[in-house]
């Protein structure tokens, strides 16, 4: 579905992720996993047409999206979560899940299906999204992407600012898309946490991916557990 190629990407026509590749596969769930400073926002920003992509290509089910502008690439069928949400605050939930489906009409199954995905935006469905728990509207910002009924949800640390506790619900909902046919590439520190519920998943480093392997080759890499996990 998603095959990025030799991808270089920065700021100021500086490349801070270098000679990156990466895949996903029609319903996968990727984690890219890297401390601060990594270059995954890099990354993730470029292949959605935040950022230009310096060099290198970005193939989506099989045509080159580089470069492309965002609203063409997001008509394609990816839609990204920034870390930062950019919700409307002062608008509903409701509201705010009317505007993901934007430029087509919100779709009743859609809602209903996140509604059941994410139980807690029902209950709040006239509530201003700013007045909202730091969860909540991670999940609203969540909720919002899947209105456009995306093939590709693509997620920059969906569990920012989320205790651990409910962290573990926000990646059970994550891990039900697959279900539903839609596939996830997700940025994440929380290393555990992402790669209970991934297929697949690339370490990057200094804008480098440093190793790559489905999940639990990851959970089971002795790099992996000394810088990640904890382990001594
Ligand atoms: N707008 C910008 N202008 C210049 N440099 C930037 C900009 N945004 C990020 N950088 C630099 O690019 C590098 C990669 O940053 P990036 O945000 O991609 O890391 P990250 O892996 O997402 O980190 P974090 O986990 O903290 O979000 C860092 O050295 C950062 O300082
Ligand atoms: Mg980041």
């Amino acid at each position: 579905m998603l095959e990025v190629r030799a991808l270089d990407a920065g700021y100021n026509n500086k490349a801070v992720v270098n000679d990156v590749d990466i895949q996903v596969d029609d319903g996968e769930i990727v984690a890219i996993i890297g401390s601060n400073g990594a270059g995954k926002s890099t990354l993730l920003r470029s292949v959605c047409g935040l950022l230009p992509v310096l060099d290198g290509d970005v193939i989506y089910e099989g045509g080159s999206i580089a470069n492309r502008p965002v609203y063409q690439i997001s008509r394609a069928g990816i839609a990204f979560v920034p870390a930062e949400r950019h919700l409307f605050p002062g608008m509903t939930v409701d509201e705010n899940l009317t505007l993901g489906a934007y430029p087509k009409r919100p779709d009743s199954d859609r809602r209903a299906l996140i509604f059941e995905l994410f139980p807690r935006l029902g209950e709040r469905k006239r509530q201003a999204a700013g007045t909202m728990s730091g969860g909540e509207q991670q999940m609203l910002a969540v909720a919002r992407a899947l209105m456009a009924i995306p093939k590709l949800l693509i997620l920059d640390e969906p569990t920012t600012g989320i205790a651990p506790s409910l962290a573990v619900n926000t990646y059970q909902s994550i891990a039900t898309l697959r279900d539903h046919g839609i596939a996830v590439l997700v940025a994440e520190q929380q290393v555990p946490l992402v790669l209970s519920i991934a297929d697949r998943g690339y370490v990057l480093e200094n804008g480098s991916i440093q190793l790559e392997g489905s999940a639990a080759e990851l959970r089971d890499n002795p790099m992996v557990q000394k810088a990640y996990l904890g382990v001594a």
